[in-house]
């Protein structure tokens, strides 16, 4: 940049709370004790998105969500009525698990242990020994044990809680407002990709939730993509905060070729790379040089959104340096040939980029827990990392 040229400046379109702009501890990142605050006061008390409704489609469908940060495993399962549900995971007789195959259709789950049977509206349906237990046990009363469950978009979310504080609705706030009309029925799934990195949740979520990396993590798979000489940091062309939720724009180069190969499969249909038609539910801002969104739901959900497709990560803490990592890419369902051939290149260059993604974080928290490193500095280009830490200490405080 020359003397006379200023830096490219993100916009603001909402509030920006007061998050000051000194050094973050690094203590958050490696600490037991600040993970477990965590789970009782972060994980406990948010709506926490799970699934899509269409993983679940037809009655006696079902699908377990192994929670660690909860200790919970939890069945979701369609019934006979078309009503998905939430229930514990526990045999109510004994605790045993009800169903051992993470996902299936069945008419019901037979404990393995005594052979209680529930149906999936969670009705106890047969009491193995029934005549033996003593009077006034009611069988009415050790149905499956519900998990207050909730959907919007398509989206299957659980809380901890019986009776939040927030309805699904209300906690996800001006963050679904904006995002509220993406044609997410309009799209396929198309890939997931999963790791179990040695890290802390925190230090991947950061790791997605800025494009000032792309310089350099992303030089192999999108070179210049995201950075030119009029924006050579990769600034966010805006940033909005919805209470606890944010969403970011990334800047695109409107010199950016992509390769060959891209740019013929871009005119059969959208990809990563090369989509930038109006699309409803995106460029919220109306940003020139616009990429996509990355909209970070609180407390560790992602769903991108771009012309034509979406893609969600959830980080799911283990322990306060393992972390499971889940991506799920979905585009438009395909009308003919070319358009398979855009979700193959979606799939594929995304993949690259998340494996580029992954090579920082696991030496990035080895060196965090040496305690040689007592504070990160961050810039305005990670003001979501500064934002996501001044969230979770407001939660930790209440
Ligand atoms: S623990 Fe399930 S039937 Fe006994
Ligand atoms: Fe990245």
């Amino acid at each position: 940049m020359g003397a006379t040229e200023q830096p490219f400046v993100t916009k603001y379109p909402t509030d920006v709370p007061a998050m000051g702009d000194g050094p973050l501890p690094v203590e958050p990142y490696v600490s037991r004790a600040f993970f477990e605050r965590e789970r009782e006061k972060v994980f406990k008390r948010a709506w926490l998105q799970v699934a899509r409704e269409e993983d679940i489609p037809n009655p006696g469908d079902y699908r377990v969500v192994d929670l660690e940060v909860l200790g919970w495993s939890v069945i979701l399962t369609r019934g006979a009525d078309g009503d998905l549900r939430a229930f514990h995971n526990i045999c109510t007789h004994r605790g045993n698990k009800v169903a051992q195959q993470p996902s299936g259709n069945a008419r019901g789950f037979t404990c393995g242990f005594h052979g209680w049977v529930y149906g999936n509206d969670g009705e106890l349906k047969h009491m193995a020994g029934e005549e033996y237990f003593p009077p006034g046990t009611d069988r009415c009363k050790l149905g499956l044990m519900p998990v207050t469950m909730d959907t919007w978009n398509g989206f299957v979310f659980v809380h901890a809680q019986a009776k939040p504080a927030q309805s699904l609705r209300e906690y996800l706030g001006g963050m679904a407002d904006q995002i509220d009309h993406f044609p997410f029925d309009r799209c396929t799934r198309i890939a997931r990709y999963e790791a179990t990195p040695r890290v802390n949740w925190k230090v991947a979520i950061d790791a997605f939730q800025e494009a000032f990396h792309a310089i350099m993590v992303h030089r192999a798979s999108l070179p210049n993509s995201a950075a030119a000489p009029q924006n050579p940091s990769a600034a966010l062309t805006s940033a909005r905060f919805h209470g606890p939720h944010r969403s970011l724009s990334a800047w695109a180069n409107p010199n950016y070729r992509p390769p060959e190969v891209g740019m013929i499969v871009g005119k059969y249909g959208p990809t990563f790379a090369t989509a930038k038609d109006q699309f409803p539910g995106i460029n919220p801002n109306a940003d020139d040089n616009w990429w996509f969104d990355i909209n970070v739901f609180f407390p560790n959900f992602f769903c991108d959104t771009g012309p034509g497709w979406y893609f969600t990560y959830n980080f799911w803490p283990i322990s306060e340096n393992r972390t499971r990592w889940t991506m799920d890419i979905y585009q438009l369902r395909a009308e003919h040939a070319g358009g398979l051939l855009a979700q193959e290149h979606t799939k594929i260059l995304l993949r690259d980029a998340v494996l580029e993604d992954f090579s920082t974080l696991e030496a990035t928290q080895q060196m965090m827990e040496s305690g040689a490193l007592t504070h990160i500095t961050i810039s305005e280009l990670e003001i979501a990392l500064r934002h996501q830490m001044h969230v979770i200490n407001q939660w930790l405080a209440a």
